[in-house]
């Protein structure tokens, strides 16, 4: 994928949740290489501030919303500071995401299903109902919500199971957006060394763009219930 390509994203907003670090950052980069002004998103405003300097070296808007999308209060922080400023989103990244440390499968807290699903799908969900209506009306849009190849492998329940939800979420987010111009996908980051991902992953960090912007850059009345894979994608000069 060329560092610029036809498609730019001038005057669009997008909101990526969990852009404080990992995955999340590297997407709003990305974004912000395409011209897309970014909300960027934390658990903590502070928690965002470095994202925020790395993104003032581009000719974008920024803002930053705060909330724990594990408590419904945090969730409504976020949107109410979306409607705040700048008012609307065009592009949604469903990013943030928590994953439980490993345990046997039988012996899991409901605390810890309830976490990860809070978070990793209800979170998502009610983002989504939040701003969709808003990209119906403007006839644009682009939701992307982060699954993973962890879908596949049997470990990690609860937060492998949640992916697996936000995967079929997606595909019935799909048909209910179908024959709009508002396309959900879903991406698969590949296996990166991020707090979540660790030291010994198979990628680094960077290499989650320009495959991630894909989706973010479909063309009108493009593909819709797609999954995407960002290591399939390179940047060329
Ligand atoms: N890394 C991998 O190998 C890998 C592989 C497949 C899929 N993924 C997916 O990629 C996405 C990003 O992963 P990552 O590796 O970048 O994770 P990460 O390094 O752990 O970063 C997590 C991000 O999510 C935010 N976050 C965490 N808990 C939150 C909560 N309760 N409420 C709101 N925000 C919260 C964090 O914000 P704070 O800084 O405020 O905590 C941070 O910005 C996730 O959906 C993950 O499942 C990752």
């Amino acid at each position: 994928m060329g560092r610029k390509s036809a498609t730019s994203l001038a005057g669009r907003w997008a909101l990526v949740t969990g852009s404080s670090r990992g995955i999340g950052r590297e997407i709003a980069q990305g974004l912000a290489e395409f011209d897309c002004n970014v909300v960027l998103h934390a658990r903590k405003r502070e928690n965002a501030r470095r994202t925020l300097e790395l993104l003032s070296e581009y000719d974008v808007e920024t803002t930053v919303v705060a909330g724990d999308l594990g408590t419904a209060a945090g969730v409504r922080a976020v949107v109410e500071g979306v409607t705040r400023h700048p008012g609307h989103v065009d592009i949604l990244y469903n990013n943030a995401a928590v994953q439980n440390t490993w345990q046997s499968v039988w012996e899991i807290e409901r605390r810890t299903w309830q976490e990860a699903f809070d978070v990793n799908v209800h979170a998502l969900v009610a983002l989504t109902n939040a701003f969709a209506p808003g990209m119906l009306s403007k006839g644009y849009g682009r939701i992307i919500n982060v699954s993973s190849g962890i879908r596949d492998l049997p470990s990690l329940a609860p937060y492998s199971v949640s992916k697996a939800a936000v995967d079929k979420y997606t595909q019935d987010l799909a048909a209910g957006l179908s024959g709009t111009n508002v396309l959900v996908s879903t991406l698969d980051p590949g296996w990166l060394r991020t707090d979540m991902g660790g030291p010994n992953a198979d990628h680094d960090v960077t290499t989650v763009v320009p495959g991630a912007l894909v989706p973010a850059l479909l063309p009108d009345f493009g593909p819709n219930g797609k999954r995407f894979f960002a290591q399939e994608y390179e940047w060329s000069e």
